[in-house]
């Protein structure tokens, strides 16, 4: 039996964080999710934190939650209501936790967690939100860098943007979080636009899991059939289950493709900011500025599988 890799969920659910979670939950043979933390981005500090401990319970997950930064480094807070609606979970009741998240801030609660591996262990963090907890958890405790096998994020693009034609929300919303974590030295895989864009569920997909009666699947696909209502979304017809690709990548690293690059990240106010400038031309580079394997495509109809039998066999795992 291989060993477990152990993950930590860094989210801002957000719908596809909650869709993410739930994959990660019904893999709990391959992952040990330590524990989930929130940070501002989809929604204010406040409703993720309390969507991360609803979702938590309702998926059967007992881990502990901690509470990250209510903003970005630097700037003012920007989230995600058109997208995510009012609470961040579309128009989904969710029943309501009795769980509280932990003494600590999610920085420190990040810090104890990682410190307190086994000498040779590591953890896999995995930001599917801004990056700003990681960013001052490296900043605050850079020793912890060795506790971190590798940054699986969701963020980015070598190519275009959906906040900008230059820019990916994560990544946006806190540039300089993001640039302090491509500097990191720590091994990162970019799950950017490039890739989650191939990783959508449609129309039909989604309909099937909002008439079934296996509870996980319905709440699933009430949160994604919100998302498909968006006028964001509404004209495509399909919704892309970005933050499920990190989780994905670890247990199928199989259906995907990618390269490896310099990651630069713009934190200039103008039209470019938060793009991320990624060189593949690794030939220009010592081996150790290339800070990223940058995911470039995904065999879609392999992601829809593992991830709508992955939302049903958890749904049965609460029905036993
Ligand atoms: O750009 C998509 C990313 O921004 C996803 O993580 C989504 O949840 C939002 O946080
Ligand atoms: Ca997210």
């Amino acid at each position: 039996m291989a060993e477990k890799i152990k993950v930590i969920m860094d989210c801002d659910p957000g719908i596809d964080d909650a869709l993410a979670m739930a994959y990660a939950a019904a893999n709990s043979d391959t992952l040990d999710i330590l524990a989930v933390t929130s940070v501002s981005g989809n929604q204010s500090i406040q409703k993720v934190t309390r969507n991360a401990l609803d979702l938590t319970e309702f998926y059967g997950l007992d881990v502990p939650v901690a509470e990250g930064a209510p903003a970005p480094l630097v700037r003012e807070p920007q989230f995600a209501a058109e997208i995510h609606g009012n609470t961040g979970l579309g128009d989904c009741e969710l029943p309501r936790s009795s769980r509280v998240p932990e003494q600590e801030n999610a920085v420190l609660f990040l810090y104890k967690i990682l410190s307190q591996l086994p000498e040779n262990e590591q953890a896999v963090l995995v930001p599917t939100g801004p990056l700003t907890n990681i960013a001052l958890l490296l900043k605050t405790f850079p020793e912890v860098k060795s506790k971190i096998r590798e940054i699986v994020f969701m963020g980015g693009a070598a190519k275009g943007g959906n906040v900008t034609p230059a820019a990916e929300f994560n990544i946006y919303v806190d540039p300089e979080a993001a640039k302090i974590v491509c500097d990191c030295g720590v091994p990162l895989v970019m799950c950017g636009l490039d890739v989650t864009t191939k990783c959508f569920l449609t129309r039909n997909q989604i309909a099937k899991l909002c008439q079934s009666n296996n509870p996980v699947a319905k709440i699933c696909g009430d949160m994604a059939g919100f998302y498909i209502s968006q006028p964001y979304n509404k004209y495509k017809g399909t919704v892309n289950v970005h933050d499920a690709v990190p989780f994905m990548y670890l247990i199928h690293p199989e259906i995907f493709t990618g390269e490896n690059a310099k990651i630069n990240v713009d934190c200039s106010e103008g039209v470019s900011r938060g793009s991320t400038l990624c060189d593949f031309r690794w030939w220009n580079y010592e081996e150790n500025e290339i800070n990223a394997f940058v995911l470039e495509d995904a065999m879609t109809e392999k992601f829809q599988e593992y991830l709508i039998s992955a939302i049903y066999e958890l749904g049965e795992s609460k029905k036993s």
